[in-house]
Formats: C-alpha cells, structure tokens, sequence
C-alpha cells in the first residue's frame, strides 16, 4: 500500500505527508512504517508541546529561524500549524526583523534548496527549467533578483531567504495552500563585493548586467511561466526601485502579475493613513503629504495615495499636488535633472532644497513618510517641527528593518509630546507616556498580500489591479475597533491575522468579480467561498485513508 506512490521512508521524506509522531497504528500498518518512527500517536498539541519546548531552548531569532525552516522541510503541517498558533509571536521570527540576518547569512546557514534558482546563464532555457519544478499547478511564483532586499542592499542569492519568507506568509496569514507556492532567485550576478569574494556564496559570481540584458532575461522568464504554469501570478519582490518600477509598467497591463514593494507596501501604508485621517475625523484629501525616499516604495505609494484621493473626487493633478517627495539628493523640485520619469508628478514648483526640517516649514505637510531605508532621519528637529504646524502630526517611519526605521515611536511620542500619530515598518512594543499607553502600529505588508493573493487564488483573477489593493487597504483599515483607533492603534491586530485577511481576501474577491477579471462563476456567499479555499494545518492521512491503496 502507498499514498501519492510513497511508503515507508519516502512518506516520513516528503514534508506535505510526514506526521512525525502523529501516524495511526492504521497508517504505520498500512504504510510500512512499523519500527520507522516511534510507536506512540502523539496528536498535533502535543507535537507543538515539543516544538516549542525545543524553541525555547533556542538561544537567539535566528536560531528559531532555522529550526523552523527545518521543522518544514520535513513536516510542512507542523511547521504552519506552530505559526498559525501564534502569529504575532512567530511572524517577527519565520519574517520580519529575523529574515533581514538570516538572509545577510544565507550561504552560511544553508541547508538544502527550497524554490528555484534561475540564472542568466539559462538563457534561451527558462521554460525547461521551469518544467523541472515537480507541481504542475504553480498559481504564484514570488520572484526576486535580490537587487535591494529590505532595506539591506543588493544581497545576492542571499536574497532567496525573501521570496521563500513572502510565500509561506501566503499560507500562514491567509490560507493560500503551499502546494502553489514558488519561491525563485532570478540570479542576475550582484554588485556585493562581500559575497563575490566569500566562498560560501552560493550565487553566480558576476557583476549585474545592464538594464536592457536584465530585461530581455525578465521578458522570457515572463512570458514562459505563462506557457509552463498558465494560472500563475507573479509576485516581484525586492527588485531596486528603478527596475521595481520599470518591470511592473512593462507587464501589468498585460500578464497577471504585481510588485508587493511597490503596491503592496502602498497598500498598507493607504490603509494607516486612512485610519490616521478617520482619527482627526478627516479625509485623505484634507492631508498633504511629505515623503523621505522616493524609491520603488515611495513612488508606489505616492501613485496609490493619489488614486484613493481621485476615488474621493479629486484631480489626478489636485491629488499629485498634494503630495512632495525628498531623495539622497534633497527635495524633488522642477530645476532637478536626475529624476526618473515616475518621480516627475512629484516635482512641484519649489526653491532647491537638501534641509528635510526647512522643506516641512515651507510645505506644511501633516504626514511625513520615511520610506528612505536610512535609521534616525526623522530627528527631534523633524518631528518638533511637524508638532509645531499640526495638532495630531501623522509619523510614518517605515524603513526596515528595526534599525533602519527613521525614528522609534519613544522618540516621535515623546518629542511630540504625545500628539503624535505613528506606525512603523517593525512591530514596536507599546509606549507609556506621561501615564498613557500609545499602540504603534506595524505597516506591514503581511496585511495585505497574502489576502490579495488568497482572493486571487480563489477568483482566478487575470490582473492584479491598483482598485484591488485601495479595497484591500479600506477593508484592512475597516477592521481595527474604535478602542484601539483612539489609542493610536491604525492596523488590526496580529492575533487574529487569518480571519482579517479572510475579510480582506472577500472584499477583493468582490470586487475581482465585479470588474469582470474573475475567471470562475460567482458564489453568493463570497466569504464562505474564500473560507472553502482556506488551507487548514491539519495532517490529511486518515481522512485520505480511501486513497492509502
Ligand atoms: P529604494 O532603494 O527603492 O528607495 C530608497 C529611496 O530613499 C531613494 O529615493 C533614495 O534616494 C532615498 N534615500 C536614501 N537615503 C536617503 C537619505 N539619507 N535621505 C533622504 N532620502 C534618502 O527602496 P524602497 O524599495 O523604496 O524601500 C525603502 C524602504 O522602505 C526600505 O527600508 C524598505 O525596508 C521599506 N519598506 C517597508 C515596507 C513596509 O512594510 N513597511 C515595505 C517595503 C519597503
């Protein structure tokens, strides 16, 4: 007898079948596992009893890091079941702050492959490459050429800790089945002289090509997973800006496919201004907006940010002169010569600046966002001087990770003197302040993503759309109690992430069927649809026993 053709050490050998301890004395019979594993049948609680136990022993994140990457190379269920139980707990762990060292590591903490590797040595290949990928239903492939991951730089084939992090949040915060989930390194060479020069490096070891030969290697691996897997999206992520940018304008229009730095990262980020304006009981209109970075996260932003104002009636030019933008090289102005075409919306009529507190006195904006990647930009001097022109001055320090947010929610409480509304990249712990208790919120993309992702996974949508994600923002938004709001709180809490991205995943859903890019029949009861579609941690053997044959 067998299951999916395997028995014995091949079942124990294959993540998605292994239970561990947990087999039935039905199953070990049937299987051929007598005396392979131990003769109890633990159940999953007390699997993760253990699992736990053993993470406590672990001395450092990143340690807990690679036990858990472990525990999923060989027992999948197990390994989402640990995370969905507590997700606020294990996030910052399997993602965010802990994925930034374990990716600066990656070579050295390497233990055996997960996703793909594909070079541009594979030229004129990359559809049998693909073909040797053993699913043949990929819905989503998050894709990175690692040329600037988090906030860290051109990292390499260290990068591939990101796409393989980005995906199993697809499961863990909404559903999406793992099955479907390609993880792929898009080795283009890196610039690292650290890595080019380190023997543990496990990427190709050449500098990166220029634009034109990156993109013609993007346009095959493109247009191949359309012939290889016909129902995949591909999700970019951590590309540098400029080519963040470039390759969504090239294939969003025509293939199913998004860039989270750029419109997931605004997604979110929509989604706490939103909450921030229903605080000073505003719209997104009434506010004007001051940017510190004018990368593929801030240009991403800044264009949502407008259409949600155009949703709210008006002008793209009254939305774009709304909002001003600050680089490297000082405030975005009209006199500048060394600005990409989708920045230009942005340089507005203004006198050449490098002095971020004097552009604030002049511009008088109510909502400062440091999207920059550079740690303690927004100094005392910064957040006084948005005090002093707001009651409520809106904070958002997003560069990641903790060391690279551009103030600390202590420091932009306590330098407003508490009138300040604030959410970062990182999840911070809260704040007392004069004998009150301030919630920093995180503005983090795991809020959105993976529910745009489950709603279309669940749809079949044939484009990512910049609507899906404003809905994706509203609904986000919509779901964090008026308590919490008025405690400064702008997104939902963590604990409850899988059923706020149902939500989520239902109200893009929604609107996926009403634009007409669904590719399955409407149901009448959309949540109950994406809840069908939920993966559930829970190992399959027993109530699969009638396909054990
Ligand atoms: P990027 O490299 O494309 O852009 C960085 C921008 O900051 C550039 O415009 C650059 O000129 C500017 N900059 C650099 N140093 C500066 C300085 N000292 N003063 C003023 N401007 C400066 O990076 P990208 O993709 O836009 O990401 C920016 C940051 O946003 C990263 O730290 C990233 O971790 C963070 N981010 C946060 C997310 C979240 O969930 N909160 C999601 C995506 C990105």
């Amino acid at each position: 007898m067998a299951i999916a053709g395997k028995r014995g050490t091949e079942v124990l050998r294959d993540p998605s079948l292994n239970k561990s301890t947990a087999f039935t004395e039905a199953e070990k019979q049937a299987l051929g596992l007598i005396g392979l594993v131990p003769d109890v049948t633990e159940t999953q609680d007390l699997q993760l009893q253990r699992v736990n136990l053993q993470l406590g022993q672990k001395p450092t994140d990143l340690e807990r890091y690679i036990y858990l990457i472990n525990l999923l190379d060989h027992n999948e269920t197990l390994f989402y079941s640990t995370i969905m139980s507590d997700p606020a707990h294990f996030l910052p762990i399997v993602y965010d702050p802990t994925i930034g060292e374990a990716c600066l590591k990656f070579g050295h903490i390497y233990r055996q492959p997960r996703g793909m590797y594909l070079s541009m040595a594979r030229r004129g290949k990359v559809k049998e490459v693909l073909r040797n990928w053993p699913e043949r239903d990929v819905r989503f492939i998050c894709v990175t050429d690692a040329g600037r991951i988090l906030g860290l730089g051109d990292l390499g084939a260290n990068g591939m800790g990101i796409p393989i992090g980005k995906l199993q949040l697809y499961t863990a915060c909404a559903g999406v089945p793992p099955q479907y989930l390609l993880p792929m390194y898009l080795d283009a060479g890196t610039n690292n002289e650290q890595y080019l020069h380190d023997p543990l490096y496990l990427g190709v070891r050449k500098t990166r090509p220029s634009s034109d030969e990156l993109y013609s290697f993007v346009d095959e691996f493109v247009q191949a997973v359309q012939e290889v897997f016909p129902k995949c999206c591909i999700h970019f992520e951590d590309w540098t800006g400029v080519d963040a940018v470039h390759l969504l304008q090239r294939y969003r229009d025509k293939y199913c496919v998004y860039n989270d730095d750029v419109q997931g990262t605004a997604g979110i980020v929509l989604a706490g201004m939103i909450n921030a304006a229903k605080i000073k009981v505003k719209n997104l209109s009434d506010e004007k907006y001051l940017f510190l970075g004018a990368g593929s996260a801030g240009i991403g932003l800044a264009d949502l940010l407008c259409s949600a104002m155009v949703e709210e009636g008006l002008s793209l030019t009254q939305a774009q002169s709304r909002v001003y933008m600050f680089d490297i090289n000082g405030l975005l102005e009209e006199s500048r010569t060394d600005l990409e075409d989708f920045q230009k919306p942005y340089a507005h009529k203004h006198a050449p600046t490098r002095d971020f507190v004097a552009a604030i006195d002049s511009i008088r904006p109510t909502t400062i966002i440091g999207v920059s990647t550079v740690g303690g930009t927004f100094t005392q001097k910064v957040i006084e001087a948005m005090s002093r022109i707001n009651e409520r001055p809106v904070v958002l320090a997003l560069s990641n990770p903790t060391d690279h947010a551009e103030c600390t929610p202590e420091q932009a409480y306590t330098w407003s003197k508490g009138k300040a509304i604030y959410a970062a990249g990182v999840q911070f712990p809260p704040v007392r302040l004069n004998g009150q208790t301030f919630l920093p919120g995180q503005a983090n993309n795991f809020y959105i993503f993976p529910a745009i992702g489950m709603a279309i996974f669940s749809t079949q949508a044939s484009r990512v759309t910049d609507e899906m994600f404003i809905e994706g923002a509203r609904a986000v938004a919509d779901q964090v109690p008026s308590d919490l709001l008025n405690q400064g709180l702008l997104y939902p809490l963590q604990s409850n992430i899988l059923e706020t991205e149902i939500q989520t995943a239902a109200r893009v859903a929604k609107l996926a069927f009403d634009s007409g890019l669904a590719r399955v029949a409407r149901p009448a009861d959309v949540v109950g649809f994406i809840r069908d579609h939920v993966y559930k941690p829970e190992y399959k053997l027993e109530t699969a026993r009638s396909t054990v044959a």
